[in-house]
């Protein structure tokens, strides 16, 4: 009672910010206090008017995650590395912007009729799955789907895993309707790849995250692809089956607001849509399970090893959640 009643003295106006609109914007010590060590975690830095700009986002962000705590939800949310970003800010940088290409009315995937096992995860059936990578600001999550998802499968089919190259998906697979930072989808960079006659490794052709002229050489190549698989539009069950029988798949689904924070828990939302014009981010599902009745996926991100479940996140299996059985796909290696 003691401490709790201390607190409530140190919340009352320890910090009063007049902002240009002559409007009174009040912070207590703890949320100046928070905001300066989430700044110091993620080396932060800013100008007096962009600190206080930073911090009444920083603090919307904050009660936003502990309202959704405090809920009955099968996910929780946490600070993270966006957490002085609004979603728009966030959306402009992070996410595909204008509506992809997504549509395979008719994949070439086709399901075997074989059960298939409860759970499923590459990382654990051998060395297949290369560590979360960062993308950083650019739109360039499409490219780290289609490297995750071509290191895997070669992998499977060789032994060897190496490190594939998003830069040069970023800086040459334009004519595939892809656009760099801008957006692009791993059906269409597979066909890049494809027709390109190979991707290099990531030291071959490394990552600046900006979009650049191509620098391509054919004696870059080293990872190639025979053919582009789709999985037919929202078939969730042929994904399964890749997975189960396959091999890691690439994947596109909606990022709304609520998923700027997920921490770990299988993540669910109403707010988010399911159809393919709406999707604004690729990533990699290596996996599947099943945690206290809900189904879900396994999926690796492209937004480094801090964000969610050290890098990774677990979705909603089997109702098309926002829209991530609307255009799922993999590649053949060539070996
Ligand atoms: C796969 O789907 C994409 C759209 O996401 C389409 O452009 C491409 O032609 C399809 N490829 C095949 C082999 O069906
Ligand atoms: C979708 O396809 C059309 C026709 O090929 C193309 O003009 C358009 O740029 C594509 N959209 C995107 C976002 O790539
Ligand atoms: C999308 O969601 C709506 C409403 O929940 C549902 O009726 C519809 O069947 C879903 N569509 C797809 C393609 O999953």
């Amino acid at each position: 009672m003691a401490m709790k009643s201390t607190a409530a003295i140190v919340l009352i106006l320890a910090a009063v910010h007049f902002s240009q609109q002559s409007s009174i914007t009040v912070y207590s010590a703890e949320e100046e206090f928070e905001f300066k060590l989430w700044m110091s975690k993620y080396d932060r830095v800013y100008g007096l008017e962009e600190h206080y700009h930073r911090l009444q986002i920083f603090t919307e962000n904050k009660n936003r995650i502990d309202r959704h705590n405090a809920g009955n939800h099968k996910f929780t949310m946490a600070l993270n590395q966006f957490s002085d970003m609004t979603f728009a800010e966030f959306r402009k940088s992070f996410l595909l912007t204008e509506p992809q290409n997504c549509s395979a009315t008719k994949g070439g995937h086709v399901s075997s009729n074989e059960p298939y096992p409860d759970s499923v995860d590459w990382r654990k059936k051998g060395n297949y799955v290369t560590p979360v990578k960062n993308q950083g600001p650019c739109g360039s999550c499409w490219t780290f789907s289609t490297t995750g998802c071509l290191e895997s499968v070669t992998a499977i089919a060789t032994g060897k895993l190496m490190l594939l190259s998003e830069q040069q998906l970023v800086d040459c697979a334009q004519a595939f309707n892809n656009h760099g930072c801008n957006g692009g989808l791993p059906s269409q960079a597979y066909e890049y790849i494809k027709y390109n006659d190979g991707l290099a490794t990531e030291d071959g052709y490394p990552y600046t995250g900006r979009d650049s002229t191509c620098k391509f050489h054919p004696d870059l190549a080293a990872a190639f692809v025979k053919d582009v698989v789709n999985i037919t539009k929202y078939d969730e069950k042929g994904m399964v089956d890749a997975v189960a029988r396959l091999n890691p798949i690439s994947f596109a689904y909606e990022v709304t607001e609520d998923f700027m924070n997920y921490k770990d828990g299988v993540y669910s939302s109403t707010v988010c849509k399911n159809t393919t014009d709406k999707v604004n981010h690729a990533v990699l599902a290596v996996g599947y399970g099943e945690e206290n009745g809900t189904p879900y996926w396994i999926v690796k991100n492209s937004w480094g090893t801090t964000w969610g479940i050290e890098g990774y996140f677990l979705i909603e299996r089997g109702k098309n959640m926002c829209g991530l059985a609307g255009c799922s796909s993999y590649p053949l290696p060539l070996v």
